[in-house]
């Protein structure tokens, strides 16, 4: 095991802040894992591909780096695959073997940063699939006992960019494996979510396969939000609130272009972009951050900010939508 003392964050978070911490441990193995334990090196912080998180100040923590790889098939016959990924693989590549394999589910989450473990902490999604949808268990060690446990789809209480793992048992369990089960035949192929069989059409594609579909996705993602590469992000900073359907109504009268997809029969879901944008932030700038200049749900850093700036951002535009429009809109990022 190695420890790098006094390694900056600021490559490891794609939304490029600067931060210390107290140790940079990268973990190839359960057995590096097992090592930091037996050795009582804590505080322990878990990091991914660090595309969902927001440093908001230096973290008195050893961080663990999730580097651990591989894909295996673990069982397959004419119909589907089961494929055990190592949690630190980047999910786009993962997304990108499935498809050169010919194995379909997810292909709508294309281009989506982060790794693998992430994917199941945050249930990512995006075009109409979750990868709850293919989900089929994980395996995750315990960070003080060091027990491995097998957590089924059950096990994980999936929501909407939640899981047990954002909330009972935040900070417990390092998820080392995800399993996802995958079909080669059969599937249905997710066209209906906004722009993708518009997209598909515009690419002259008549009968899709799983390349275009995602190849749509990554043409819509790579048109409206920004590339950490070039503009430090970490893609929707907020979630879509769900509101009744009184309270739905109620705004209708007041805005009746407001978009609005139902959830339950009582339930709508409202794009926080949409109320950002009416707020007046799109495209605002304070020094060296922002909100996107197309697409109002993502907060940036143009380099050289800091994270307590973007929180006090997060913050206003909070309390002004609220203001406006009595609407809690709250963070899908990690604030650290
Ligand atoms: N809209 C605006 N102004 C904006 C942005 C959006 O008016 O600046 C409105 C438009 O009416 C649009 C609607 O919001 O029709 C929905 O926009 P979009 O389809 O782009 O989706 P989103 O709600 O902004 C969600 C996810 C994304 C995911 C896309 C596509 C959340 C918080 N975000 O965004 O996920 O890629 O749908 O499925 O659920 C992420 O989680 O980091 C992420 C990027």
């Amino acid at each position: 095991m190695t420890i790098k003392e006094n390694q900056s964050l600021r490559p490891f978070n794609t939304f490029g802040l600067d931060a210390s911490c107290l140790g940079l441990i990268r973990i190839y193995s359960v057995e590096d894992l097992l090592d930091v334990i037996q050795n009582n090196i804590h505080p322990l912080r878990i990091l991914g591909g660090g595309s969902n998180i927001l440093l908001s100040g230096d973290i008195p923590a050893y961080i663990l780096k999730n580097e651990i790889k591989g894909l295996t098939i673990i069982e397959e016959d004419e119909n589907q695959v089961l494929v055990e990924v190592g949690a630190g693989e980047p999910w786009h590549q993962f997304v990108m073997w499935s498809i050169a394999h010919g194995f379909a589910g997810i292909e709508n989450l294309a281009l989506i940063p982060g790794t693998v473990g992430a994917a199941p902490m945050q249930n990512i999604g995006a075009y109409g699939v979750e990868q709850e949808m293919a989900f089929d268990k994980l395996r995750a060690t315990h960070l003080t006992t060091g027990t491995e446990s097998v957590f089924t789809k059950t096990d994980c209480a999936f929501g909407y960019r939640e899981s047990v793992f954002k909330n009972e048992l935040k900070d417990q369990y390092f998820i080392t494996h995800v399993s996802y089960r995958l079909l080669k035949k059969d599937y249905t192929l997710h066209l209906q979510y906004g722009d993708i069989q518009k997209t598909l059409t515009n690419m002259s594609v008549a009968n899709p396969g799983l390349e275009d579909v995602a190849a749509a996705v990554i043409e819509i993602r790579r048109s409206k939000l920004p590339d950490p590469k070039k503009i430090g992000n970490a893609g929707s900073f907020f979630k879509n609130p769900v509101v009744d359907a009184t309270k739905y109504d109620e705004l209708k009268l007041l805005y009746p272009e407001i978009p609005g997809y139902p959830t339950t029969e009582n339930n709508v879901k409202l794009p926080a972009g949409w109320l950002i944008e009416k707020a007046g932030y799109k495209g605002y700038r304070s020094g060296n951050i922002g909100v996107h200049q197309l697409q109002a749900l993502v907060l940036v850093n143009y380099g050289g900010g800091h994270g307590k700036d973007i929180q006090n951002l997060a913050y206003e535009i909070q309390e002004k939508v609220w203001e406006i429009f009595g609407v809690r809109i709250s963070p899908e990022v990690n604030f650290w």
